[in-house]
Order: C-alpha cells, then sequence, then structure tokens
C-alpha cells in the first residue's frame, strides 16, 4: 500500500498549477443556501457527479467563504448549472456584494434553498460529509431533487466564459 503524500510535498507553484489546470474546461454553476433570511451564493465550477446510486455530486468551495460554513450549518445547499447565456450570473456571483442575488428570478427549492429558476438545471442537495483540504472544503451532497430545461451549457475555459459548441 502507498502512503499517500502530505498536502505540503507538491514542487509545482501554484501559478503555473493555474495555467495548466485552466485548460481543464468546465461548466458552471451557482451554489446557493440560506440561513433565516439571509441568502449565500457563490459560483463553482468544482462540482463533480459522484454516484448514480444513491445519486450523489461532490462541490468544492474555499473554507473561507461564508458559505462553506452556512452549508455545514443548513446542511442544504442547491445546484444551479448556468446555460450559456448566464455568463453574467457567473461574474457576478464571483464578486463581492451585499445582494449577489439582485436581478435574478428566484424560487425557494423544498429543502429551503434559493433557486435561480431561470437556470439550465437544479439539484437540491443533503450535505452528507465535508472533507477539509489545504484551503478548500469538498462537500458530499445526495440529491433530493433535480430539474432541467432545453437549452446548451456555460462553459469556462482558460478564464473565458463560451459554449462547449454542441447543440
Ligand atoms: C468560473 C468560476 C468558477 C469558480 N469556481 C469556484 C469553485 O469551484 N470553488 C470556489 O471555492 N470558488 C470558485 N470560484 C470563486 C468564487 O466564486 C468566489 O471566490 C466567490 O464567489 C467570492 O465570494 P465572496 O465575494 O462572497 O467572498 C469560481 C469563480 C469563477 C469565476
Amino acid at each position: 500500500m502507498i502512503t499517500p503524500a502530505t498536502p505540503s510535498t507538491s514542487t509545482l507553484d501554484s501559478d503555473t498549477f493555474r495555467d495548466v489546470i485552466s485548460n481543464l474546461i468546465t461548466a458552471v454553476s451557482i451554489i446557493s443556501t440560506q440561513r433565516g433570511d439571509e441568502r449565500f451564493g457563490v459560483t463553482a465550477s468544482s462540482v463533480t457527479s459522484l454516484s448514480l446510486s444513491p445519486a450523489s455530486i461532490l462541490v468544492c468551495l474555499n473554507q473561507r467563504l461564508a458559505i462553506a460554513d452556512v452549508i455545514s450549518e443548513t446542511g442544504v445547499f442547491a445546484v444551479n448549472i448556468l446555460g450559456e447565456e448566464h455568463g453574467h450570473l457567473a461574474t457576478q456571483f464571483s464578486q463581492n456584494h451585499e445582494d449577489k442575488f439582485r436581478g435574478t428570478n428566484l424560487t425557494t427549492g423544498d429543502l429551503g434553498s434559493p433557486i435561480l429558476s431561470d437556470a439550465l438545471a437544479h439539484l437540491e442537495c443533503r450535505l452528507v460529509e465535508r472533507k477539509d483540504f489545504a484551503t478548500h472544503a469538498i462537500f458530499i451532497a445526495q440529491i433530493e431533487s433535480a430539474s432541467y430545461r432545453d437549452g446548451s451549457p456555460l462553459a469556462y475555459w482558460r478564464s473565458s466564459f463560451g459554449n462547449f459548441g454542441v447543440e
């Protein structure tokens, strides 16, 4: 059995890593949750399908983001997968602002998470496990409800928004 490397053993500098990993094209989502009257949302490209049975995903969020601790508290969140026309929402939710949800059409999910009505797809999730690694928290969650509409997803590649060129 090989002993896993500890987080401090990488010799790759972070600028090089950022440049290289930006070649990994991703979809873009808004992770959202609510505590009392306060809504939280962040742009995230780190959403990954984990297992079909039980239906589950993982998402990685920087531990310094307020939403990371709020998800740990509430135990629920939504994934709003953005359509190709939603680059402005990806930018809006990646920048600090007292009302990140301004100008959006919102509904509330069955578990109480804010849902962006215009998103391409929605998942409402219940937190199963949080694992912290270096700067980030890895959230593993089971899907409680899911829906999608026709349309194409927003893509993120080398710091630019676009589409996947598929119909
Ligand atoms: C396309 C894109 C993808 C991002 N993906 C992630 C991600 O997966 N995890 C993460 O912690 N931050 C990610 N970020 C950065 C966060 O969105 C950003 O740090 C956060 O919204 C800042 O929130 P605050 O202003 O409330 O602190 C991404 C940003 C962009 C533009």
